[in-house]
């Protein structure tokens, strides 16, 4: 049987003597190459999947401007790939001497000692290093740092009737979550905040600075918790039998941070969005009819935070069930979310059901999902318990996405609310500087809400400079 080769095909140039339609200008598509870096991408993907299915359960894609690379949709193949490390590895070395240096994709994609880019044993290693941190820290406990988190934030926004969800909330909340599961002291937790804060906001301006404070914090974490460790996962993973190199350990944390933080943001915010905008779940918001557990479901079948990601590196073609060819030259990102859309899958989508890839499948699936879960889920509930009658402050079409081939993420989520007084928790350990944050940098929050992008906000496209600091610093160790 002749393989089926959806990427053998040249989707560059139309057949001599064809004449192409020509695409409107911005289309995803144009020139024949699905660009997933565009803005017109990030704003209606599910047309964007659905045509790259109508080229079999795999497609090329850009990534960015000059990167190709193998797209999978379908999610049978999605699994196949997934549960296969030995022809679809992790490591990136040899494909990123390929690609330009200051490529945008790189921070994402290229190689770090710890467990997201690397395969076998090593992988295993440092996996049971961050599995038993991770685990350390109990479901109760999480739920606590996420209460104090949720009650400081909204106390700062409750008293004006308006906020943005993302920006003052949702992008913040897991950032003050993970200050305390590092148990960061108070002196370089309001200086990890901040940077952390500024960071995420995406203002590259600010960013350079922002990394270099990151990374001199974390250091300075490392060694503080090497000389007193406490009971915390930065001293878990320190003290754990795997014995992490300083590289590997300095790299790990890190990963917790940038693998942790973004997705949970995005996951808050996708959910308050779909709480806030569908009539299903209008009841839920006062009569507590709907679990918001349905919601964050429904959001990881619908949305998932990562869309496009789950990427390896093989290093031949290879060849799936049904004679699909897999090019070995570039490497193979899962669409999360065109997976869980697949067709195939209608029955399986019915309400409650947990198949769903939002959080990958195989040796690499994400190892923090209740962990997840649990942020998000406390974050959502103890909103909704102290503002019990916010509402969008745009119609929920105006709410636009942040564009980028990897994540699902919106710019903005302006709501409105009846007026409300901040509760007594902040002035509880007047002493304690930890939680006396004030909201990062606002020069994403709109004067009055809106959900149009701004200059200068994280929406506008702008590369993730910031990360390219930070893996010149990885670099350097
Ligand atoms: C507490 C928050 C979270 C933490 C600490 C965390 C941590 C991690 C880590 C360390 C990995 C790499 C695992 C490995 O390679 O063996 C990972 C993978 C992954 N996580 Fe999470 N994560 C969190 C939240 C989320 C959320 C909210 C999502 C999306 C719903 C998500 C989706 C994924 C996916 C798709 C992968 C697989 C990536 C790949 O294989 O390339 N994570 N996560």
């Amino acid at each position: 049987m002749t393989p089926t080769d959806p990427l053998g095909q040249d989707h560059v140039h139309p057949p001599e003597g064809r004449q192409q339609p020509m695409p409107p200008p911005g289309c995803p598509a144009h020139d024949g190459v699905t660009r997933l870096y565009v803005p017109e991408f990030a704003a209606d993907p599910n047309a964007v999947y659905e045509s790259l299915r109508a080229q079999g359960p795999v497609a090329p894609v850009e990534i960015a401007p000059g990167v190709p690379a193998t797209l999978v949709t379908s999610y049978a193949t999605a699994l196949e790939v997934l549960r296969d490390p030995r022809n679809f590895p992790k490591d990136p070395r040899r494909w990123q001497q390929t690609i330009p240096a200051d490529s945008p994709v790189l921070p994402m994609l290229m190689y770090r000692e710890n467990c997201l880019f690397t395969d076998g044993e090593l992988h295993r290693r440092l996996r049971s290093a961050l599995n038993d941190g991770l685990s350390g820290v109990d479901s109760g406990t999480l739920r606590g740092y996420v209460e104090r988190g949720a009650a400081t934030l909204i106390d700062e926004f409750a008293p004006v009737g308006e906020a943005d969800l993302l920006t003052q909330y949702g992008r913040l909340l897991p950032i003050l979550v993970f200050d305390q599961m590092f148990n960061t002291p108070p002196h370089l937790s309001e200086r990890l905040t901040k940077a952390l804060g500024t960071i995420f906001e995406g203002v590259a301006a600010d960013a350079e600075q922002a990394n270099t404070e990151l990374v001199l914090c974390t250091v300075e974490l490392v060694e503080m918790r090497r000389a007193e460790p406490g009971r915390d996962i930065v001293s878990w993973l320190i003290a754990h039998p795997a014995e992490l190199t300083q590289e590997e350990l300095l790299s790990t944390i890190m990963l917790l941070v940038a693998a942790g933080i973004e997705p949970t943001q995005n996951l808050i915010a996708n959910v308050l969005r779909l709480l806030l905008s569908d009539d299903r779940f209008a009841g839920g918001l006062t009569g507590g009819s709907v679990s918001v557990d349905d919601a964050l479901v429904e959001i990881l079948w619908t949305d998932p935070p990562m869309a496009n990601y789950a990427t390896t590196h093989p290093i031949h073609d290879v060849y799936l069930a049904g004679g699909v060819r897999i090019p070995g030259d570039r490497p193979v990102l899962i669409s999360l979310a065109a997976a869980n859309a697949d067709p195939a899958l209608s029955s399986a989508r019915a309400s409650g059901n947990r198949a769903h890839l939002a959080w990958s499948a195989g040796p690499h699936v994400c190892p923090a999902q209740s962990q997840a879960m649990t942020i998000a889920a406390v974050a959502v509930e103890t909103l909704l318990d102290r503002l019990p009658d916010l509402e969008l402050a745009v119609p929920v079409d105006d709410l636009t996405w942040r564009p980028g081939p990897f994540h699902r993420a919106l710019n903005a989520l302006p709501v409105r609310f009846p007026a409300v007084r901040p509760s007594a928790q902040t002035d509880e350990n007047p002493g304690d500087n930890r939680w006396n944050v004030s909201p990062a940098p606002t020069s994403s929050t709109p004067q009055a809400p809106t959900s149009k992008e701004r200059p200068g906000s994280s929406g506008s496209g702008e590369p993730r400079r910031w990360l390219n600091s930070l893996v010149r610093w990885w670099r350097g160790l």
